[in-house]
């Protein structure tokens, strides 16, 4: 399967989602949905779904988030799922529900043309902060709304904020060389990490009554399967898993055993309970 128009400045987005980043989330679906079952609950709360409406699911990956919106929207609703990554909505079509009220695209949210969609609610868990340029992405994903239609979705806060994933990176560092530095702004998990620039992206992209509210969780990252399990999630994905690929095997093998002494002292029953921050935003089509 190959991308139809893609904005340029989302190529190395497209290729890490297409490549490795695909791959790893695809292969480690059932647990990440696991982990981030509790970002999903919240943002299915604040979504208010009536039975009937028409759904977009943003970067819908693997499509947990798109399944359970087809349950809430039911068989007179509909939701589409609209992701870059091939191998991602390979899975989601996978484990599609026969006659569930789904389609997946295969797309670039910046440069789709959603304006036939006419859709009740834009969703997105986590599927938001890897464009090139975001505030041209919100302006061509408001044209999937109607007027009044609302936008629901989730974003990391600041990696100080998000032990889950700086606790395994900060062990990895005292083996491993230090990631390339990437700047607040730039495409990635942490890329609006900061409300007043998500405040300005939807602003400048004609949305209104933006609300940002902070949520603090606990992600159990061993999904209640005891240490291996933890250590397999901190060393497969996120940014911990990233510094220590294609490392010598010694210094890989230091940061592993580090990062297993870390989460060691956090087992609790078969359970490694971390701490992760999010923004949960709304916003109203502002015209
Ligand atoms: C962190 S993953 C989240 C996946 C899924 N929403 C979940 O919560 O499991 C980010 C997703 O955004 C998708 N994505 C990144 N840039 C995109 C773009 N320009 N258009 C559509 N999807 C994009 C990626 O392919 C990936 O599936």
């Amino acid at each position: 399967m190959t991308l139809p128009a893609v904005d340029e400045r989302n190529a190395d987005q497209i290729a890490y989602w297409n490549g490795e980043g695909g791959q790893h989330w695809t292969e480690q679906q059932q647990v990440q949905d696991l982990v981030l079952a509790p970002v999903l609950d919240i943002l299915i709360d604040r979504a208010k779904i009536k039975p009937g409406e028409r759904i977009v699911d943003i970067g819908c990956g693997c499509g947990a988030s798109t399944f359970v919106l087809a349950q809430k929207t039911g068989s007179s609703g509909h939701v589409t799922g609209l992701d870059i990554s091939s191998p991602m909505l390979g899975r989601a079509r996978e484990l599609t529900p026969p006659g569930a009220p789904i389609d997946f695209v295969l797309a670039d949210a910046t440069v789709y043309d959603f304006k036939s969609l006419s859709a009740d609610l834009l969703f997105s868990r986590f599927g938001v902060m890897f464009f090139g340029d975001p505030t041209a992405s919100f302006t061509n994903m408001r044209n999937a709304l109607r007027p009044n239609g609302r936008l629901v979705f989730a974003c990391w806060r600041t990696p100080r904020d998000n032990p889950m994933f700086m606790l395994p990176l900060q062990e990895a560092y005292k083996h491993v060389p230090k990631l390339p530095e990437v700047k607040p702004d730039d495409p990635g998990p942490f890329a609006f990490a900061s409300d007043e620039r998500v405040k300005r992206i939807l602003t400048g992209a004609g949305f209104a009554s933006i609300a940002i509210e902070r949520a603090d969780l606990m992600f159990d990252i061993a999904t209640g399967r005891g240490l291996d399990a933890a250590m397999e999630t901190a060393t497969s994905i996120g940014p911990a898993s990233r510094a220590i690929a294609d490392q010598p095997p010694a210094l890989a093998n230091a940061a592993i055993e580090s990062i297993r002494a870390a989460l060691a002292a956090r087992l609790t029953g078969n359970q490694v309970p971390l701490a992760g921050s999010i923004w949960i935003v709304t916003a109203a089509n502002g015209g």
